[in-house]
C-alpha cells in the first residue's frame, strides 16, 4: 500500500471519511499531534490501529467527537462540573475519562468501564468526523513508543505503507497530546498534564491528584503512561542546575563524547545556542515562550534521529503552564536521566 500525503480539501476530507467508513484507518491532523483516527463503533478498524501502531491492546483510545452534545450518546453520569469544564474547553486539548455507554466498543478501552472522549480544536478534524458521521478513535499517529507526530511528514516516516491516506494539515499547533482529566469518579485526577493545566482545571473543580512526573516504578492510571514513550535513538541527558553551571557542564561534556567520536546535539532555547561550543545544537524556541518549546520539542526529538545524533544534552526547561507537559515528555523520552550540576 502507498501512503500518500494530501492537503484536506473537501473532497480529500471526503475521501478520508469513505475510507473510515469502510472500516479503513487514515492519519488526521489535531490541534495537539496528528492522530490515527478509525471508526470507533467499528471493532475491526479499532483493532487495525493496534495493529499499525504496534500498540498494546490493553492500551486504550481516546474517541474524537464533532459535537459537544455526542458525549451524551457515548458516555454517562456526566456531571454538572464535567458539563462546565467541556463548556470551557472545548474544543480543545482536553480529553475527558467518563464511565462507558455500552455502544463503546472494549476493543477502545482496552476492556476498562471508562471511555476518554475529547473534541478537537482543529477544522480539518471536525470536518472529517461530521462528514463520516461517527466518532473517530484516534491515538497519536506514530509507531509505540516513538514522538508523537506534529507534521505530515512525521507519520510517513512511522506508518508508510501501513496506512493509505495522510490529510495534511500542516504543523500542529499545540505540540503536546491533550491532558487527560479522569471525572468518571468522584475525585478528579489529572492522567496526563498538556496544555490545559490544574490552574485551569481548579477554576471550575477541585482536582485530587496529578500524576505529574511519576517515577518509572509508580503504577500510572493512564494505562498509556506506563510504557516507554517518545524515545528517539539518542540517548537524552536532561541537566537540572543554575543555568550558567548547566552551559558550562554541557560544553565539558560535549567536547568529551565528540573527543571520542560519538555524535552529540545539544538542545537548547535561542538566547543560550550560542553559549554551546561544540555538536549540533538544536533550538527549541525561546525560554519564557512555553508554548513554542511545547510545539517544537516532538520535532526535535525525531529531528535527532534523522542526524543520527547518539546521545542529546538538553537543559530542564522551564516547567510552567504547558512547560509542564513539555517536561513531563522530555523526562519519558530521557528515561528520567537527569544530571544535577
Ligand atoms: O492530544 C491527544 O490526546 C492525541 C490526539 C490525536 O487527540 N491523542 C493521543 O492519544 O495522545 P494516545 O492514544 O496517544 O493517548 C491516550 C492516552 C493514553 O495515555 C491512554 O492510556 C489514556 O489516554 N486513556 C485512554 N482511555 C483511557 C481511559 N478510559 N482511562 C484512563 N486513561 C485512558
Ligand atoms: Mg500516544
Amino acid at each position: 500500500m502507498d501512503t500518500i500525503i494530501v492537503k484536506p480539501t473537501q473532497n480529500e476530507i471526503k475521501r478520508a471519511a469513505n475510507i473510515i467508513l469502510q472500516s479503513g484507518i487514515v492519519a488526521i491532523p489535531t490541534e495537539t499531534v496528528y492522530g490515527l483516527g478509525a471508526n470507533a463503533l467499528d471493532k475491526s478498524a479499532v483493532e487495525k490501529i493496534f495493529l499499525a501502531k504496534g500498540r498494546p491492546m490493553d492500551n486504550p483510545l481516546i474517541i474524537h467527537i464533532g459535537r459537544k452534545n455526542d458525549i451524551y450518546k457515548y458516555a454517562k453520569n456526566i456531571s454538572s462540573t464535567t458539563e462546565k469544564l467541556i463548556d470551557e474547553f472545548w474544543p480543545g486539548p482536553l480529553t475527558v475519562v467518563l464511565q462507558k455507554k455500552s455502544i463503546i466498543p472494549d476493543e477502545i478501552t482496552g476492556g476498562l468501564s471508562t471511555v476518554a472522549i475529547r473534541m478537537p480544536a482543529n477544522e480539518v478534524a471536525l470536518a472529517l468526523i461530521r462528514q463520516a458521521g461517527v466518532p473517530i478513535a484516534a491515538p497519536s499517529a506514530n509507531v509505540s513508543g516513538k514522538p508523537s507526530p506534529t507534521k505530515a511528514c512525521h507519520v510517513k516516516d512511522d506508518l508508510n505503507g501501513k496506512i493509505s491516506l495522510i490529510l495534511d494539515g500542516g504543523s500542529c499547533e499545540v505540540g503536546v497530546e491533550s491532558t487527560v482529566v479522569d471525572v468518571s469518579g468522584e475525585k478528579v485526577a489529572i492522567l496526563r498534564p498538556g496544555k490545559i493545566t490544574k490552574e485551569m482545571i481548579e477554576r471550575f473543580v477541585k482536582v485530587d491528584s496529578v500524576m505529574e512526573n511519576a517515577s518509572k516504578s509508580e503504577v500510572p492510571k493512564a494505562p498509556g503512561m506506563k510504557y516507554a514513550h517518545y524515545s528517539p535513538k539518542a540517548k537524552i541527558t536532561i541537566y537540572d542546575g543554575k543555568r550558567e553551571d548547566v552551559l558550562k557542564q554541557i560544553n565539558t561534556d560535549v567536547h568529551n563524547y565528540s573527543f571520542k567520536g560519538i555524535k552529540v546535539g545539544v538542545i537548547i532555547e535561542s538566547e543560550y545556542k550560542s553559549s554551546i561550543v561544540y555538536g549540533n545544537v538544536y533550538d527549541i524556541g525561546c525560554y519564557d515562550d512555553e508554548h513554542a518549546v511545547a510545539k517544537n520539542l516532538f520535532s526535535i526529538l525525531r529531528q535527532l534521529d534523522d542526524d543520527d545524533i547518539e546521545v542529546a544534552f538538553i537543559p530542564m526547561l522551564k516547567s510552567e503552564h504547558i512547560g509542564k507537559a513539555t517536561m513531563n515528555r522530555l523526562l519519558k523520552a530521557a528515561a528520567y536521566n537527569l544530571k544535577t550540576v
